[in-house]
């Protein structure tokens, strides 16, 4: 029987690439957006292509009630859910004296409450099935801070305390839980950046180059596989070495 991935957020950037990897593995995928659009239904034909089903799961994963119906809908097609990838996040910059309570929660609301929404209701299955993987997406700023990003590094350090907490509940059901703190990756998300900016960042990273979804992917298709069985609890940085 064919495992099944629940990707948050996979409709472009990392989470899309992460869809991508994990069906060419031969995994089923749920594919978690927030709006259906051309783009989705062209990236499930894509999907498809590799040989696996598509679950198309439309949801925001800071409303917990949207989280446990796309949840419920994966386990009535497809009985389980071996890996829970939470990688749908937002930013919105500005530095503390500017920023808006509405913004501070808002992106505490889909990066850290859409984190817990989305495992809350994937871990009774795993915990019943007696295994399964977790992987949250963190990111460098949450264990470096970063001016202007309050909220996203707040979001995203609580994502790796959220990970080694579950991670430790979670042992003796062999589910194992891990994060992955990304660097600077080509996305949408970093393509709003002054290309400035983008280059002095680049500078600083000591392989010399800005990283690709694939970067980030390639350690999701291990932290999945049977070869990471004795890691849980960790936060990889995937980041060219700019932070260490
Ligand atoms: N790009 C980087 O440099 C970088 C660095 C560190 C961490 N990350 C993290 O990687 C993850 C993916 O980022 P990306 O670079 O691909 O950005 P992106 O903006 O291209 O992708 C984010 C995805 O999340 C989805 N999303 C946003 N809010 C959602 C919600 N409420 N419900 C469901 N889906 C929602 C978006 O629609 C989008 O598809 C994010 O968690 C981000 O914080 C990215």
């Amino acid at each position: 029987m064919s495992k099944v991935a629940l990707i948050t957020g996979a409709g472009r950037g990392i989470g899309k690439q992460i869809a991508l990897t994990l069906s060419k593995e031969g995994y089923n995928i749920v594919l978690n957006f927030r709006t259906l659009s051309d783009d989705i239904k062209k990236l499930k034909k894509e999907i498809e292509s590799n040989n696996v089903e598509v679950l198309l799961a439309e949801g925001d994963v800071s409303n917990f009630d949207d989280c446990k119906r796309f949840v419920d809908d994966a386990i009535a097609k497809f009985g389980k859910i071996d890996v829970l990838v939470n990688n749908a996040g937002i930013t919105k910059d500005m530095l503390i004296a500017r920023m808006k309570e509405e913004d501070f929660i808002h992106v505490l609301d889909v990066n850290l409450v859409g984190t817990f929404n989305v495992t809350k209701n994937v871990v009774t299955y795993m915990m019943k099935a007696r295994e399964g993987r977790i992987i949250n997406i963190s990111s460098v700023v949450g264990i470096s801070g970063n001016a202007g990003q309050a909220n996203y590094s707040a979001s995203k350090a609580g994502i790796i305390g959220f990970t080694k907490s579950l991670a430790k509940e979670l042992s003796s059901r062999n589910i194992l839980v891990n994060a992955i703190a990304p660097g600077f990756i080509e996305s949408d998300m970093t393509n709003v950046l002054k290309d400035e900016l983008k280059e002095e960042i680049t500078k600083n990273i000591p392989l010399k180059r800005v990283g690709k979804p694939e970067d980030v992917a390639n350690v999701v298709k291990f932290l999945v596989s049977s070869d990471s069985s004795y890691i849980t609890g960790q936060v990889i940085n995937v980041d060219g070495g700019m932070l260490m």
